[in-house]
């Protein structure tokens, strides 16, 4: 059933970016090639963020509360921590086509999207 609502997400976020802006693609320029944060977040990270599963940080509008003592040690090092995994959380998030400037944006993305 999760699989079936990330599928179905992920087809909304496909049609909501091809609506997308010139000036994110720009940014995102060093990173894969059609890499886009929120799909690979909905492909391979919402499962266990979007539920808290096994204890994962939430992911969502009004969730900061549960990124905000993980950022104390800083950016780079939960950035880290999703690159190499750290207790429960797997390495890379299960994402092993991505590559660390990829995980940095998706990191940046959950921590965006749940102020
Ligand atoms: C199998 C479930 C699972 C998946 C899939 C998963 N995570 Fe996690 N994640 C966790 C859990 C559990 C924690 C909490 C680990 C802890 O602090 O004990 C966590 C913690 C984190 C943290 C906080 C690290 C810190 O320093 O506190 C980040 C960042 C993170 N995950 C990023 C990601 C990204 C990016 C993806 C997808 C590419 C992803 N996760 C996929 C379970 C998952």
């Amino acid at each position: 059933m999760w699989i079936q609502i990330a599928k179905a997400a992920v087809i909304i976020i496909t049609w909501a970016y091809s609506l997308g802006s010139s000036a994110e693609e720009i940014q995102l320029a060093q990173l894969s090639e059609g890499f886009n944060a929120q799909q690979k977040y909905m492909a391979s990270c919402f499962a266990c963020h979007s539920t808290g599963a096994a204890g994962a940080p939430k992911v969502g509008a009004g969730m900061s509360v549960e990124w905000e003592p993980r950022l104390e040690k800083g950016l780079d090092a939960v950035v880290q921590n999703a690159i190499n995994g750290i207790n429960t959380m797997p390495a890379k998030g299960l994402c092993f086509d991505c590559t660390d400037e990829d995980l940095r944006a998706i990191v940046e993305y959950m921590i965006d999207s749940s102020s």
